[in-house]
């Protein structure tokens, strides 16, 4: 019997090992470090070694480099899995180490079986509101180490599309709505990752903007946008990071699966960004055997339906050519040769955890926004009485869900809410065993700090009358295979607020969310706090920001828009039943499942007709008022932008003074912007650098930000090229994309 069809049952992704449970970890193939060959020099070039291998292979062996070996559920456990959420087996006759892979966007997933710890960092949105390069590198050392120590060697993080569709349940593990900020960071986390000796990932390749019927969705949109704004961030992360593997989307993309589109995979990826590594199918992404590998699709994951005997077979008869397959082999043992798996295999151990609370607690502490400081309210200082209220913040902080989910430590301690969605048996609610109340009490040792739950309001204005300050949590949850509906927060968290301030006009709420949310409330409370997930040490880093002891420096990576009204699409665009896969109740095995989604199902539309407008150009163009605009974030202290001088030529540098006008030291993000000339026809303006920037009460500092070329270019699809249009350009500096006090024109040959 064929793989594929002794595999044949496999559902996707998480939802498979949410359904069938773990079984034992099994060893990871390991080789013997005796034997060497002649690819083991490590002075050769991972492609001349790479060709090496190939040299000796069969055909069987590179057949199975390019596709899965299934998800290791209950009864059909590869033998050996290390528990991820796919793997390559290994061949021991060439020294070939199993490709072992695992999910991890804010840290490693699905430990919980297997009673493994990882550290929950703040979400990816979170972590982007540092606009911190060094952080993100951080990041995803950390991230490195940890797969690592548990026994894997590939990541399958790195999720870079732009948050077009805010509404998108995987808006939090994303980077925002900016192609330069977001590939920027996103590469050095894949940086990071790859320092370990990990093989790094870009997903979800492409425009896979919406998990509403992910898996049929057709998106329609233009070349020059696509390639100017979801294309580029996948391009800027690509080439900080050279990743060694790009995981191609569910979805379709002008009528074309992702995963067997040659437009996005051979055309752009493979030709104009020069990627050299593999592109993985997303989990049961494939659809077809011949078209896919024309197309530039290296592997199948999680099984073998299209690229195990149907792979080997259309070899055999010719259809796919011997240097069509070795094409495929070649990326991946070229990537895994330039990720050291060969040279550095790496050996299990338990994580350090006490380093990774550390850096989740300083990544977090640079991840909070503060959005609105009424009268000072905070850093809280010589307050007296305060009244926590709501948002479990007794007991944890929020988490992001599906694929992503980081298992809390113990467990979570808030109850299972009942699932949504197509998912709604598998993914539940999960908190993170950190209480902000329990940290705030040991960081204000004197201050007398009640809890309400708020689940009874008037309770909780009780509390807050009798309360100096009200603190109010709310939250919004999200996760994969499931968008919110709307931005706004539940009707009884905004109705919590509106009671809480009614009875005590000094109140602040933290918010805990993965997109931006709406706030009714906004103007009747006197602070708000973006906490986004901040995982296993967001309540020390809470607290650190609530108290002062840590200046907030965030800066918001996405626009918080005033309503769903003003949002390109105020209507979510939802798929008919039909264009939903239905997911078996857990513990039934589905009929058919894997030919289901193989054979696809039916498309429906989504049409990204607001283009090059995503995020801040698209309330920049139309002129829409925003509740809080994208770069935005408040400090402690206050900063003064003066003397801009922009130097002459393609590649501009822009030189200007930054002074902390206040009284407590603090680090200013500073955003430079350009408006490009009108016959560009681009959105008003455009981010094009930015820097962060540590001063004391009283210092200045000459700031200097190179502006490179291609960050000023934009796509003209007849010569498939990027060009500088011509004509007169506006350089705009200041600390957010809505207050740009220093302006110069510049004319650029
Ligand atoms: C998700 C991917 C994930 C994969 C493996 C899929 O459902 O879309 O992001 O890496 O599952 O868990």
């Amino acid at each position: 019997m064929g793989l594929n069809r002794r595999r044949g049952l496999l559902v996707l992704g998480f939802a498979a090992a949410m359904w069938g449970g773990f079984a034992s970890v099994a060893q990871i193939a390991k080789t013997s470090p005796a034997k060497t060959f002649p690819w083991s020099d490590a002075s050769l070039s991972p492609d001349v070694r790479a060709d090496l291998v190939i040299k000796e292979m069969t055909l069987d062996e590179k057949i199975s480099l390019l596709h899965g070996q299934g998800m290791p559920m209950g009864g059909q456990t590869g033998t050996r899995s290390n528990g991820g959420a796919g793997y390559t087996v290994a061949i021991p006759r060439l020294g070939i180490p199993s490709i072992q892979m695992a999910d991890s966007a804010y840290g490693v997933t699905r430990g919980a079986a297997m009673g493994r710890y990882s550290t929950a960092l703040p979400n990816n949105l979170g972590a982007a509101s540092s606009w911190d390069t060094a952080m993100m590198r951080t990041y995803g050392e950390l991230i490195g180490t940890e797969l690592r120590d548990e026994g894997y060697n590939m990541t399958l993080g790195g999720g870079v599309n732009l948050a077009r569709e805010p509404r998108d349940g995987r808006t939090f593990e994303y980077m925002g709505e900016d192609p330069l900020l977001a590939g920027t960071l996103d590469g050095n986390v894949e940086v990071g990752v790859q320092s370990q000796h990990i093989i790094g990932d870009v997903k979800h390749y492409a425009i896979n903007d919406q998990e509403s019927g992910r898996m049929a969705v057709n998106a329609n949109i233009d070349q020059r946008a696509m390639r100017e704004t979801d294309l580029r961030a996948f391009e800027i992360a690509l080439r900080i990071s050279h990743a060694g593997a790009v995981m191609c989307s569910y979805n379709r993309v002008n009528g074309v699966y992702a995963c067997q589109n040659s437009y996005l995979l051979s055309d752009v990826l493979k030709g104009a960004f020069g990627f050299k590594g593999f592109v993985l199918s997303d989990w049961g992404g494939t659809h077809s055997t011949v078209r896919a590998s024309h197309a530039g699709l290296d592997q199948e994951q999680p099984g073998d339906y299209f690229y195990g005997d149907a792979l080997k077979k259309a070899v055999e008869d010719g259809r796919i050519s011997q240097a069509e397959l070795n094409e495929h082999v070649h990326r991946v043992l070229r990537s895994m040769f330039a990720a050291g798996l060969f040279d550095d295999p790496g050996k299990m151990q338990v994580p350090d955890v006490e380093h990774g609370y550390a850096t989740a607690q300083h990544i977090a502490e640079e991840s909070i926004v503060l959005l609105r400081n009424e009268h000072h309210i905070l850093p809280l200082t010589g307050v007296r009485r305060i009244a926590v209220i709501g948002g479990h913040a007794d007991v944890g902080v929020l988490s992001g869900g599906g694929s992503a989910q980081v298992n809390p430590p113990g467990g979570s301690p808030v109850p299972p809410q009942p699932g949504k969605g197509i998912f709604a048996a598998f993914i539940h609610e999960e908190w993170m065993p950190d209480s902000p109340l329990r940290a705030l009490r040991e960081a204000l040792p004197e201050t007398a700090i009640s809890f309400t739950s708020g689940d009874d309001v008037a309770a909780a204005k009780t509390a807050a009358s009798q309360a100096d300050v009200a603190i109010v949590f709310v939250y919004q949850w999200e996760s994969e295979g499931l968008d919110l509906p709307t931005l706004n927060l539940a009707p009884e968290q905004d109705k919590l607020v509106e009671s809480v301030a009614a009875a005590n006009p000094r109140t602040i709420v933290v918010l805990e969310t993965g997109s931006p949310a709406t706030m009714p409330w906004v103007d009747k409370v006197q602070g708000i706090v973006e906490a986004w997930y901040p995982g296993i040490r967001g309540g020390e880093a809470l607290a650190e920001i609530l108290t002062g002891k840590v200046n907030p420096s965030g800066k918001l990576a996405i626009t918080f828009p005033k309503s769903d009204a003003d949002l390109p699409h105020p209507k979510l665009v939802t798929p008919p039943p039909s264009s939903e896969p239905h997911f078996p109740a857990k513990g039934k095995r589905p009929a058919n499942f894997m030919k289901v989604l193989a054979s696809g199902l039916p498309a429906f539309q989504t049409y990204y007709s607001e283009g090059l407008k995503v995020g801040y150009k698209w309330y920049d163009a139309e002129n829409k008022p925003v509740l809080f605009p994208f770069g935005f974030g408040l400090s402690y202290t206050t900063f003064a932008y003066s003397d801009l001088h922009v130097t002459a030529g393609t590649a501009p540098t822009v030189n200007f003074t930054l002074k902390n006008t206040g009284e407590r030291a603090g680090t200013e993000i500073a955003e430079v912007y350009a408006a490009l000339p009108a016959a560009a026809q681009e959105p008003p303006k455009r981010l094009v650098g930015w820097a962060r920037v540590v001063l004391q009460p009283g210092q200045a500092k000459q700031i200097s930000i190179p502006v490179d070329r291609d960050r000023l270019t934009i796509f003209d699809v007849a010569h498939k090229d990027w060009e500088l249009a011509p004509g007169s350009y506006t350089i705009l500096v200041g600390s957010s994309s809505r207050d740009l006090p220093l302006t110069q024109s510049l004319t650029l040959p």
